[in-house]
Formats: C-alpha cells, structure tokens, sequence
C-alpha cells in the first residue's frame, strides 16, 4: 500500500469527525488556559486540524476580542471551550453565536440543557465531555454533536479512569454522535488505534504545548521537554473531609507547599480555630492563579505545571505544522505496515503444496 492509499484509509476511519468540525485533520487541539489563545489556535486549524480556544475565567468582551483576533490569523474553522461553572456561562455562550463561533466545547462538568439546545438552535456545532457511558448516553439525548472521552493520563483536570478503559467501555457501544479521544495522546500509532475502535478523532494538549507558536513562557516548555512520563502526577488529597479536585501536573515545589498547607489548615480545623467551609476554601484557594503563574510568568516552581503523562513524548519545540505532521505520517505508516502484515505472500503460497506433499 502507498501513502496515498493509506490516507484515504485514514480519512476513512475519521471521516465523522472531519465532518463534524470541518478541517482535514481529525485532530482538536484540546483547550488549555493561558495556552490555546489566538496564536496557537491559528496555528492548529492553519494546519489542518482543529484548534480550540480556552475561554478559562475570562470575561465576554476579552472572549470576544479572541474570537476576532484568530479569525484574523486563520479563515480555517476552530472552536471555543467554555466552562460550564463559569457565572457568565449564559453571556459566554451569546458571544459565541454573535461572534459566529461555529463549535463550542463546553467543559468542566455535565453540560446545562438550555445552553446546549440555545447554541445548537442558533446553528452552534456543540461537544461535550463524557466521563462514563451513561453520561455519554444522557449527552446525546440532550442533543450533543459530539462527545470528547478523556481518560486520567490528560493534564489538568482529570477523572478517575483511564483512556483506554474509557475507550473500551464507551466506543464499541456509541456510535449516535462522533467520539473524540483524549488523554495520553502522544503519537499517530495510538491515534490510529482509537479510530480503529470507532473513535471519530482525537484531542491532544499535553503535545501542543511546545509548539512554536504557543506563547507558553520559555521556562514552562522547557520543563515539559525536560521532564518524563513519571513526573506528571495527580494531585494529592490529604484528608478525606477536605477533597482535593485531581489535577494532573509537573510535581515542583507548589505540590510540595500544597500538601504543607493542606497538613496546616487541617491542624487548625481539628483545633477548633477554623470552619469547615473555611478550612476547604483556603484548600481550594491554594491554586488560584498558579496556571496564569507558570505559563505565563515562567514561576516553574511556584505555579502548576499542568501537564499529561504524554509530556515524555515531548522532546523539543516544533512549529505545530511538524506536530501535525508528524502524527499525520505516523497513522500512515503504521496503515502501510498493517497492510504490508496482511497482504498474503507469494512464497508461502507457494511452499504449502511442497510441505502438503511431504507430509
Ligand atoms: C496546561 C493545560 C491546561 C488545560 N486547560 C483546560 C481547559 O481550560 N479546559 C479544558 O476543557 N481542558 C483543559 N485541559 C485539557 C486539554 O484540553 C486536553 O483535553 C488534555 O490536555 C488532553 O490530554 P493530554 O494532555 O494527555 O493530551 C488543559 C490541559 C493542560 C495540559
């Protein structure tokens, strides 16, 4: 098999997922707050594959300002990720459909009906998270365009289950709506692997954030390309009267001080010098602005370092149209070689009779 063949294989497997977002690469570019702003937007859709804008905590107009600086930089299609517990989540949602935003990923828990059926009735492309099948299920009656499955590998915010395991239990079974796979996404052989299962595409963050066009603070990509598969862990829940929401990052000296914290508000609590609610919002307080910290300011050591444990598959800086790429060949190659297992030989075909007649 050539490589144009293989393509057309490939474009096979996620021909739903094309459809659904428009590009040619069946890959989004997973929303990262503080990174997947304008530039590495762009970048991902000028590349052929679907970039995502992180809406994060921002306001509406600066959201709107976003929109309007990556349509000047890219006339591809991208999308924009808004969390649900956002308070302007209802605004947020208005200015995607002013602004003509034609996918919204609406993250960050179970997404509100209303939301769903106001931005799919003025023509929005709506996805959602679904963290388990019946969730799943439940999404596609709400009206859903499609379904991300995101396994405990991402960085960031992360459920309990792994990407395979969601894989297995989610994609043999759903096939309503196109199914986005993330989380431990590092190579093309992988993404070929879920699209062979059913999956529709894949979304990658972890892999993105050495692009050269993500304005992610030098210091931030350099811990990523230092650091190993082994260094992105979960964060830890001291006391269970006190949970602590998974976060999967870089372990640095904030993980150390927000254990520390943790061992000290619980201490003041159990002394009767602290609430409850008091004692679990200064745990929760703890990261407010350390994302903003690390990828903006460079503090490596102070802010969160969100990374998935894809972050061993990230070596060096590249401009995203090679990390595209580069995945693109790899589901390729691995088609051809498949083909290549499966095509039946000539001269074995010819030595049966032989063996045959020995025997
Ligand atoms: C630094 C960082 C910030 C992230 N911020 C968000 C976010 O704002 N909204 C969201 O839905 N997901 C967020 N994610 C998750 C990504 O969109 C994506 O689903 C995830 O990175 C995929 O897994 P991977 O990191 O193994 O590729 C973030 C991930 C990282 C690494």
């Amino acid at each position: 098999m050539d490589r144009p063949a293989a393509r057309a294989v490939l474009d096979r497997l996620w021909r739903r997922g094309l459809d659904l977002l428009g590009c040619e690469v069946a890959i989004l570019g997973g929303a990262m707050t503080w990174v997947s702003e304008r530039n590495l937007v762009a970048a991902i859709s000028n590349a052929g594959g679907f970039g995502v804008i992180a809406c994060g905590s921002m306001t509406p107009a600066l959201l709107a300002d976003e929109i309007g600086a990556t349509r000047a930089l890219t006339a591809k299609p991208f999308g924009v990720n808004l969390i649900v517990m956002h308070p302007a989540l209802a605004t947020l949602a208005e200015t995607c459909i002013a602004h003509g935003v034609s996918h919204v990923v609406l993250a960050g828990g179970l997404p509100p009906a209303d939301i769903v059926r106001r931005l799919r009735d003025a023509g929005v492309k709506v996805l959602g998270f679904a963290p388990a099948l019946a969730i799943a299920r439940k999404l596609v009656r709400s009206g859903i365009d499609g379904l991300i499955i995101e396994g405990m590998e991402a960085g960031g915010h992360i459920g309990a289950v792994s990407t395979s395991v969601l894989a297995q239990e989610i994609l043999p079974v759903l096939s309503e709506v196109p199914v986005f796979v993330a989380g431990g996404i590092g190579r093309g052989e992988a993404i070929l692997c879920y699209l062979e299962m059913g999956a529709a595409g894949c979304q990658l963050g972890t892999r993105f954030v050495c692009a050269r066009e993500s304005i992610a603070h030098p210091r931030f990509k350099q811990a990523f390309i230092r650091a190993a598969a082994r260094d992105a862990t979960p964060s830890v829940q001291l006391d269970r009267r006190f949970p602590v929401i998974p976060v999967r990052a870089l372990a640095n000296k904030a993980t150390e001080a927000f254990l520390e914290r943790q061992r000290d508000v619980v201490g003041r609590f159990d002394r009767g010098e602290i609430s409850q609610k008091e004692a679990q919002l200064e745990i929760e307080h703890f990261w407010a602005g350390a994302l903003r910290r690390a990828v903006v300011d460079g503090d490596v050591e102070h802010g969160s370092l969100m990374a998935g444990q894809s972050v061993g598959l990230v070596s060096a800086e590249q401009p995203t149209a090679a990390i595209i790429g580069e995945l693109v060949d790899q589901a390729l190659a691995a088609i051809v070689r498949r083909a290549a297992l499966l095509a039946p030989k000539p001269e074995q075909g010819a030595a049966a009779p032989d063996r045959g007649a020995a025997e």
